[in-house]
């Protein structure tokens, strides 16, 4: 039985912190469900991570589905929120619906996540209202990379601080089951936390969020283009790959792999008897 969106809010409201990472594969995915973590994301951060784009924008609706099914059989515990890619769900409400609900009919997924503020509200109400569980993503929003010029903390000004708050609010009130706080300084995150009863997830916001998520990649090692200050690396995947790596060409260059344990055996008697036959045509196979 999988967590619930009821089981995520239950945990904010026993003061229980929300670790959340993503997957984008069924290995991964199988790993991560094993630790008995709540939710995954199978965030359109697959682009850079996974599929060497240089940004999330170039990530399509097709791209998305796929891992997200992959994820879905890798797990059976946790919570699955597909993210919605670039104008997957912008234009209008009616193309948010289709292919919002593709991720929930196709893939398994039980969630999605939408980048934007209040603007959207409209939309997550429609959504929501047809039984499409949606996590919001405030703050920085890498989707609009080019429109923000970068990947820039949000919230300083009292203008731009003022207007998270209000996105928070008017997303919780169009039936956002939780919000994404990306790159926002800890003391604002704080306070939309404290102001909405729906799960902040920080991501670069700082301690005070009910949870926090990061990109699998970055906390294990396994993506080294650029390190984003709010990565903590727990293991250095990449680095142990690298060694293990080496050894394995010097192992199969030095013939000592594969031994006698990783190979197959058969009757020594065909052999030889296809070893005494010189010819390549054997009339009496047996
Ligand atoms: O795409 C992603 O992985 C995300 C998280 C970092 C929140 O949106």
């Amino acid at each position: 039985m999988r967590y619930t969106i009821k089981d995520i809010q239950d945990s904010k409201d026993k003061g229980e912190k929300i670790p959340t990472v993503t997957a984008y594969d069924y290995t991964s995915a199988k790993i991560v469900d094993q630790s008995g973590i709540q939710m995954i994301l199978v965030g359109d951060s697959l682009g850079q991570v996974v599929l060497g784009y240089d940004s999330t924008v170039p990530v399509t609706m097709e791209e998305m589905l796929h891992h997200t099914k992959a994820v879905v059989r890798g797990s059976s515990n946790a919570l699955i929120i597909a993210d919605m890619p670039f104008m997957s769900y912008q234009v209008n409400i009616e193309k948010a619906m289709e292919n919002g609900s593709r991720f929930l009919k196709e893939a398994g997924a039980q969630a999605i996540k939408l980048e934007g503020g209040e603007e959207l509200a409209e939309t997550v109400w429609k959504l929501t209202q047809i039984g499409i569980p949606i996590m919001a993503h405030i703050g920085l929003t890498p989707q609009s990379v080019n429109q923000l010029g970068g990947y820039k903390v949000q919230g300083k000004t009292m203008k731009t601080a003022v207007q998270l708050i209000k996105d928070a609010k008017g997303l919780q009130e169009a039936g956002a089951f939780s919000i994404v706080l990306e790159s926002v300084p800890t003391l604002l995150s704080k306070l939309i936390t404290e102001r909405v009863a729906i799960p902040t997830i920080g991501i670069g916001a700082g301690p005070f969020c009910d949870g926090q998520i990061q990109v699998f990649h970055d906390i294990f090692g396994f993506f080294s283009d650029f390190i984003p200050k709010h990565t903590r690396r727990y293991l250095n995947i990449g680095d142990s790959i690298k060694t293990g790596l080496s050894e394995y060409i010097n192992d199969v260059k030095s013939g000592i792999f594969p031994g006698e344990i990783e190979s197959h055996k058969m009757n020594e008697n065909i052999i030889n008897e296809l070893k005494a036959t010189k010819s390549n045509h054997f009339t009496a196979l047996k």
